[in-house]
């Protein structure tokens, strides 16, 4: 039948719910068009409520258009022509993502008891009083200087706070700088971030694609080069010495700036976090750093330092567009960093990575081969393209979701998963690894 949640609790008459609750499964793709939808008396005693409520809530779907009665034959979800301009949703699979317990490689684990530090942070900013008109745009004056004390600290970049600016996250930062480079593509790692891709193209950026691990020695044409180095994204290799000195060399001749997308660094535990690639040349890289791998990426906060030849364009900008992250967020986090919490994330999230990911390579190596060394909160796992579909069907069926390396792939020709294990509690990452090895194993 329909999967649908009624709730006598709810000051709303459960015909109104029910119709609110088709149109849900419409906009989700769950009901498409021409889909034939249940007759009202079975429909009924499916959910225990009388043939009037469910007639009253086609009678309300009729009139608004989201069903259509067919002579003799029922009620049918809206399609064809007669649809108008309504745009018609893909049929998606059933389960919403957010009922999945997310094994992708973009969920950090968080302490599950919030700390006293997370709690103080918020009370501070709800008896703060907030500036009274838009606020300076670089972003808070305090919490620019606490993040560059750790970025000198933690990433061996030599900044001071006034070359650091608060963004809305890593995408937001790479449409700030977008809109102030000169004309010209962006190249990509394949495969790579997919947000950083899409965010180029809806700028108007041509995406240029460059083999994810292979030195970078053309950036004719380009205005910019994206890269992950301290963890390729997704393949998890680090940029070897050579390449990056390549990568720099070449963008100074062909004047292009580098966007080091500095997303996980931090979270190593085999070697110390390798220093960031802006740290060797701070006039031709723009630095992208993200506060979503400590905290929930909800939070969203990041942080951008850029070469200073752009910084007074860059500022203009974000001024005009008043593009900066909320006070609130930006309060926050200066406590958050002020009183150790940040610090002690990146402390207690490394163990729990350390101890959780020779578990996921125990448990796959036999069925996989690793893309590359596993740092951070995911491993990327090589697998015919089939195969990986499969064992994704089989996660989700069980409740899971894990990503296909597929899906970063633009030009690249590779297959396989991308398994994290930074969101899943410890019971459900080792019932994860049992189904995916049930499936990879059939
Ligand atoms: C490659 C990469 N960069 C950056 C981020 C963080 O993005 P944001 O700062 O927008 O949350 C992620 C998150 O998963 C990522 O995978």
């Amino acid at each position: 039948m329909l999967p649908v949640r009624l709730d006598r609790q709810d000051p709303r008459s459960l015909g109104v719910q029910l119709a609110a609750e088709v149109r849900r499964l419409v906009l989700d793709g769950v009901l498409a068009p021409d889909d034939r939808m249940p007759a009202t008396r079975p429909l009924a005693a499916d959910l225990g409520v009388s043939r009037a409520v469910v007639e009253q809530a086609y009678d309300q779907l009729l009139a608004e258009g989201w069903v259509e009665a067919r002579q003799g034959s029922g009620t049918w979800v809206a399609g064809g022509p007669a649809a108008g301009s309504r745009p018609r949703p893909r049929r998606r699979r059933p389960a919403p993502a957010r009922d999945l317990v997310m094994l992708d490689a973009g969920t950090p684990w968080v302490d599950p008891r919030p700390a006293a530090v997370w709690r103080r942070a918020w009370r501070e900013v709800s008896t703060a009083t907030p500036p009274r008109g838009y606020d300076d745009a670089r972003g808070l004056p305090e919490l620019r200087a606490l993040l560059a004390e750790r970025l000198g600290r933690t990433r061996g970049l030599a900044v001071d706070a006034d070359a650091v600016r608060l963004t809305g996250g890593t995408a937001a930062g790479l449409r700030h700088l977008l809109a102030v480079l000169p004309p010209g593509a962006v190249a990509f790692e394949d495969p790579g971030y997919r947000a950083a891709v899409a965010t180029a193209r809806a700028a108007g950026r041509a995406v240029r694609d460059l083999p994810a691990l292979e030195p970078v020695t053309d950036l004719r044409g380009c205005a910019a080069s994206y890269v992950t180095p301290a963890h390729q994204h997704p393949l998890g290799r680090v940029m070897p010495a050579a390449d990056r000195l390549t990568l720099l060399a070449t963008a100074r001749r062909d004047r292009a700036v580098v966007v080091e997308d500095d997303y996980d660094s931090e979270f190593r535990y085999d070697v110390a976090p390798v220093p960031a690639l802006a740290s060797l040349d701070r006039g031709q890289v723009a630095y992208l750093g993200t506060a979503s791998k400590v905290m929930p990426p909800s939070v969203r906060l990041g942080w951008l330092v850029v070469p200073d030849r752009l910084q007074d364009a860059l500022d203009e900008h974000r001024a005009l567009t008043h593009d900066a992250p909320p006070w609130p967020v930006q309060r926050a986090m200066v406590t958050l960093l002020r009183d150790g919490y940040v610090d002690a994330v990146v402390r207690a999230a490394r163990r729990v990575y350390a101890e959780r990911a020779p578990r996921v390579v125990a448990a796959l190596s036999p069925y996989a081969e690793l893309a590359g060394p596993v740092a951070g909160m995911y491993a990327t796992w090589l697998l015919p393209h089939a195969r990986a579909v499969r064992a994704r069907a089989a996660a989700e069926e069980a409740g899971f979701r894990v990503n296909l390396l597929r899906d970063y792939c633009r030009t690249a020709r590779l297959s396989g998963l991308l398994v994290g294990f930074g969101g899943p509690s410890d019971a459900e990452l080792d019932r994860a690894l049992e189904v995916l090895v049930d499936a990879l194993a059939s």
